[in-house]
């Protein structure tokens, strides 16, 4: 290559990095990163001087984007922000555009942030925070202009408290993380064979009788009607929603030390028994608590109407609980229960659901009961290449009119192991599970035959069979959560340059520094190339 060539070379990669956003952009002849996670909608460098932070720096607008940037800001370089009425970062709210979009106006003399709606600013906020980053002089903000709304309404994260019980400040510390990368769902997986985690007036013996213990014969617990109102109230304010998962009618195990006369006898099938040797524990025994990690064993009384006495009790108080529009029933792994007797509570299920106001959510097995309420929204739990007719089943929710929300096990269960770390998570779900492969998909290429508008969104589940701790749940969540905020926020891969394995690599390297200035303790995975400081 001769060096016109070179240069010319040099030149079309300089220009794909710019237009991609990505770090590094050259501007007023220094490096800067424009490193931003979930990848924006459209990103714009500018060429002038950057905005500098200092002392000085005042905020105006909104108070509580204004308190959302102060905390960013101090976290990552110390600097405490002032507040006056007109600051050189203005922060306001203008509707009008998307829901839940922003623009941020970046240069030498101003940051301006305008959100459509509180969330809108909100996710400005946080993106002008992941902005931020030390040169030879201070703190600057690179000069940008930044467009950006989601792709998809629902981006949730899941946390299972049942296999594992974790306390009111864990759930707090999760939510902010996942609000930190424009996540606005919290579902909470509150009950399953080894125990009921949410106090409930109608029921009361289910946290009495079936809340002590855990997987591995670990402490249980569970959340009274105050806590649960705190973590709603802490999701709000963080602009998220909760959503309630009761599992039913299989995962019914600990309903069964309550209200034994609500559940069937254990169906130890081959495969439980297989489960129970490889981690461990002891066979399911009625009116004993389960610590094992076998599934599918247990079931509600399908064909006994106390059975749905119990489901309107639970569900009834559970809505009146919840401001967010969904209830989640589960319906997975029912696998001791006939078809026909499946497809009969999922109908009256998610009937009983619907007139309580609320959409139902199940796992996508439900999608094959043909009488299930027509609103219930479906959660694919299958693999990125479909395997035994889960996209089938998932399809069913479609063809009734509603939407699916994709959870593919085999890219964005943050429990699996990863290929090379700590001793922690399962490999079942064709684990261990690199970060390349939690961010090389695509919502909209899993499920064939549906188009962009049956999808609600993305939702990263994390099951805590070996996860005790709020340490563990960093390790395992970060830094694959972040392909799911991507697969869920950003736009669809093929559409955008930031689109790539490798400029998202780069870019969640980026954030290593804000990560640790926020406590987070993320596995340092070696497939990111980590920024230091
Ligand atoms: C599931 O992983 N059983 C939904």
């Amino acid at each position: 290559m001769n060096p016109r060539q070179r240069r010319a070379a040099t030149a079309a990669v300089l220009a794909a990095l710019v237009l991609a956003g990505c770090a590094p952009a050259v501007q007023n002849g220094a490096t800067v990163s424009l490193a931003v996670v979930p990848a924006p909608a459209s990103v714009a460098p500018g060429t002038g001087a950057p905005f500098r932070l200092t002392g000085d720096t005042a905020v105006a607008g909104d108070a509580d984007a204004s308190a959302a940037l102060s905390l960013l800001i101090t976290a990552r370089t110390g600097l405490e922000l002032k507040t006056s009425d007109d600051g050189s970062t203005d922060l306001r709210v203008e509707s009008g555009g998307a829901p839940e979009s922003y623009r941020i106006v970046a240069d030498e003399a101003s940051v301006t942030v305008v959100g459509a709606d509180p969330a809108g600013l909100f996710y400005g906020v946080q993106t002008l925070g992941q902005l931020v980053q030390p040169d030879d002089d201070g703190w600057i903000v690179p000069a940008v202009e930044i467009e950006d709304a989601p792709r998809f309404a629902y981006r949730g994260v899941m946390l299972d408290v049942a296999r594992h019980f974790h306390p009111v400040d864990t759930v707090k510390g999760l939510i902010d993380r996942a609000a930190g990368l424009k996540f606005n769902a919290l579902h909470l997986h509150l009950t399953d064979d080894q125990g009921w985690r949410i106090h409930l007036d109608e029921r009361p013996r289910l946290t009495e009788l079936a809340s002590a213990t855990a997987v591995g014969g670990d402490p249980g617990g569970f959340y009274t009607k105050d806590d649960y109102r705190e973590i709603v109230e802490y999701a709000a304010s963080r602009h998220m929603i909760v959503v309630p998962e009761l599992d039913m009618p299989s995962h019914t195990h600990a309903i069964g030390l309550a209200y034994p006369e609500l559940v069937e006898e254990p169906v130890i099938s081959a495969q439980v028994r297989e489960d129970a040797e490889l981690f461990d524990g002891d066979l399911p025994e009625t009116g004993k608590p389960y610590d094992g990690m076998a599934v599918g064993f247990s079931s509600l009384r399908i064909h006994d109407e106390a059975t749905y006495d119990f489901v309107a009790d639970v569900f009834g108080e559970l809505a009146a609980m919840t401001p967010g529009p969904y209830l989640h029933f589960g319906g997975d792994e029912a696998l001791g229960t006939t078809d026909e007797d499946f497809a009969l509570f999922v109908s009256r299920t998610s009937a009983i659901i619907a007139d309580l106001g609320k959409t139902p959510v199940a796992w996508h097995e439900a999608g094959e009961a043909s009488e299930i309420a027509d609103s219930t929204v479906g959660q694919y739990w299958g693999y990125v290449q479909p395997t035994d007719g889960a996209d089938e089943k998932a399809r069913g929710f479609v063809r009734n009119g509603a939407q699916l929300i994709m959870s593919p096990a085999d890219a964005i269960y943050l429990d699996m192991n990863y290929p090379t770390g700590p001793d922690l998570g399962l490999t079942w779900a064709n684990g261990p599970t690199s970060v390349e492969r939690a961010y090389d998909w695509d919502p909209g290429s899993v499920v064939s035959g549906i188009e962009e508008d049956d999808i609600l969104g993305v939702e990263a589940p994390l099951w805590t069979e070996t996860i005790r701790t709020a340490a563990d749940i960093d390790t395992m969540v970060f830094p694959r959560i972040a392909a799911a905020a991507e697969a869920g926020w950003s736009p669809a891969t093929g559409t955008s340059d930031l689109r790539t394995w490798e400029s998202f690599r780069e870019r969640v390297g980026a954030l290593g520094p804000l990560w640790t200035s926020l406590g987070i303790g993320f596995h340092p995975s070696d497939e990111i190339p980590w920024v230091t400081e």
